[in-house]
C-alpha cells in the first residue's frame, strides 16, 4: 500500500516515519522545502526521540519528502491530511490551512486513476469533515466519496517526546467512517499494529479526540486546583494525588500539580471545543474553568516568588526549562512564556536555559533576557532560579547552593532538598 502524508509537522512525520518503519511506501508532502530538505538528508526537523535514527534507516529507500502534493498524491493507495489547525484569538478552530491542504489533494485527486482513501488526521471540531472537509473535497476533485474516492477521520493521540513509541504502540486506534464502511483499508493498514480497533461514525472520532485531551487538561486543572488549596494548608499535594491514584477509578496518571498544561493540543482544544459548544448553544462551564485556572497557573509560580523575597524588580532570576515539557523544544503555549514576561514586566533580569529549546526562545524573546549555555551558568550569578521544565538534570541539588528555588514542576523529592530554600508553585 502506498501511502501520501500531507504536512510534515510532528504528527505528519512521526505517522509518515512510522507506516515506513512497517514497510509501507510512504511520501511525504510539505510546502516547506527547506523542511523537505532537511527529512530527504535524514535530519529531524525538531527534537522527537527515536526519529532521526529512523529517518536514517528508511529515507532513500521506502520514506521520501516532496514539495509535490501533486506527485505523492496521485501515486498513492492512502492520503493522510495531518496539517496543524490553529485557534482563532477567540479560541474558535482556524480552518485555513487544512482547508489549502484538502484543496490540493482534491485537485490532485482529479487526474489520479481509481479508488484512493483520505483520511483526517488532523484535528478538528465534529462536523467538520462531513460539513466542510468532504464537500471540498469533491468539490476540488470533481469526483463522489464512495464511487471514486472514499474519506475516513483517523485522530492522532501522540505525545510529544514519546510520539514515535506512541505511534507504533498504540493504546487504541480510532477510526470514524461513514455508512458505506468507508474505513475498511485504514483497518488493513493498521492491521498489524496489536491495539484495539474502534470503527464509529466521522463525528464521534472527531469528538473522541476532543474529548480525550479535554479529559487530560481536566485532570490537571482539577489537581492544580486542589494543590492550590494545599498550598494554603501546607499540605504536599503529591502525597495526596498519590493516595488518591490507589483507587483503581481515578489512575496516577495527569495528577502531576505544577504550572499548569502548555503545547500545541491541550490548551488549543480545550479553548475550541469551548468556542464551538457556546456556538452550539451549550455554556461549558467546566471546561471554561479548566482554562482559567490553567491560565493562572503559571503566574501563581511568580506571585510565589514575590511574597518569598518582596520585590523582584532588578533581582538575577535564572529560568531553567523553556519548553512546554521535557523531550520536547517546543515553546507552543509553554508556561515559560508567561513566567518569563510577567518576571520581565516586574523588572526582573532573567538569564534562561533549556537544554534544547534555545533556538526557539530565542525566537520568542529576543534581546528582552540572557541566555546561558548550560544550567551552571545560568544560576552562577543568579540570586533567584525558577524551575519550569522538569529535565532530569535539574535534579541536581548541589547545582543551587546558595540560591532560592522556586519549583513550577515536581523535580526533588521530599527531602532532597530544604524546604527553606525551595519552595514549589502548589506544594
Ligand atoms: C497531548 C496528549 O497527551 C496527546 O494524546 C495528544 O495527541 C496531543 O496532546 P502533548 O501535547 O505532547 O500530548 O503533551 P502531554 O504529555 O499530554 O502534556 C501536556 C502538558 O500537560 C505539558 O505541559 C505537561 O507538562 C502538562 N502536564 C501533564 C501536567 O502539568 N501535569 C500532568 O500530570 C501531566
Amino acid at each position: 500500500m502506498r501511502v501520501a502524508i500531507i504536512g510534515a509537522g510532528y504528527v505528519g512525520l512521526v505517522t509518515g516515519t512510522g507506516l515506513a518503519s512497517r514497510g509501507y511506501d510512504v511520501s511525504l508532502a510539505d510546502i516547506d522545502a527547506q523542511k523537505v530538505a532537511m527529512i530527504n538528508q535524514s535530519r529531524a526537523p525538531f527534537h522527537e526521540a527515536g526519529l532521526e535514527p529512523l529517518l536514517q534507516k528508511l529515507v532513500g529507500k521506502n520514506l521520501r519528502a516532496t514539495v509535490e502534493t501533486n506527485k505523492a498524491v496521485t501515486t498513492a493507495d492512502v492520503v493522510f491530511i495531518c496539517v496543524q489547525t490553529y485557534c482563532q484569538d477567540d479560541g474558535a478552530i482556524d480552518l485555513t490551512h487544512i482547508k489549502q491542504a484538502v484543496t490540493s489533494v482534491g485537485k490532485a485527486l482529479k487526474n489520479r486513476e481509481g479508488h484512493s482513501l483520505v483520511i483526517i488526521k488532523s484535528t478538528v471540531i465534529p462536523g467538520t469533515t462531513e460539513k466542510v472537509l468532504l464537500p471540498l473535497l469533491e468539490k476540488t476533485s470533481g469526483k463522489k466519496e464512495g464511487e471514486d474516492f472514499r474519506i475516513a477521520v483517523n485522530p492522532e493521540f501522540l505525545r510529544e517526546g514519546r510520539a514515535v513509541e506512541d505511534f507504533l504502540n498504540p493504546d487504541r486506534i480510532v477510526i470514524g467512517e461513514l455508512e458505506n464502511d468507508s474505513g475498511d483499508v485504514l483497518c488493513q493498514l493498521y492491521q498489524d499494529f496489536n491495539a484495539p480497533v474502534l470503527r464509529v461514525d466521522l463525528m464521534t472520532a472527531e469528538m473522541i479526540k476532543y474529548a480525550s485531551n479535554v479529559f487530560l487538561a481536566t485532570k490537571i486543572s482539577f489537581i492544580n486546583e486542589i494543590g492550590n488549596i494545599c498550598k494554603k494548608l501546607g499540605i504536599d499535594t503529591y502525597k495526596v494525588a498519590q493516595g488518591m491514584s490507589l483507587d483503581s477509578r481515578i489512575s496516577p496518571h495527569f495528577l502531576s500539580a505544577g504550572i499548569g498544561f502548555g503545547g500545541s493540543c491541550l490548551p488549543k482544544d480545550t479553548k475550541a471545543l469551548v468556542s464551538a459548544a457556546q456556538e452550539w448553544g451549550y455554556q461549558p462551564s467546566l471546561l471554561q474553568s479548566v482554562i482559567k485556572v490553567n491560565d493562572e497557573q503559571p503566574l501563581r509560580l511568580v506571585e510565589v516568588a514575590a511574597n518569598s523575597v518582596r520585590e523582584l524588580s532588578q533581582r538575577k532570576v535564572a529560568v531553567l526549562g523553556l519548553a512546554f515539557k521535557p523531550g520536547t523544544d517546543d515553546m507552543r503555549d509553554a508556561p515559560a512564556i508567561k513566567i518569563i514576561n510577567e518576571l520581565l514586566r516586574r523588572g526582573a533580569l532573567v538569564t534562561a536555559y533549556d537544554p534544547v529549546a534555545m533556538d526557539n526562545a530565542r525566537g520568542i524573546f529576543g534581546k528582552q533576557i540572557e541566555y546561558a549555555s548550560n544550567a551552571e551558568d545560568a544560576v552562577s550569578d543568579a540570586e533567584l532560579v525558577f524551575i519550569v521544565t522538569e529535565w532530569t538534570e535539574f535534579n541536581n541539588p548541589a547545582l543551587y547552593r546558595g540560591k532560592k528555588v522556586f519549583c513550577g514542576r515536581r523535580v526533588f523529592s521530599p527531602g532532597q532538598i530544604s524546604n527553606s530554600d525551595c519552595e514549589g508553585v502548589c506544594w
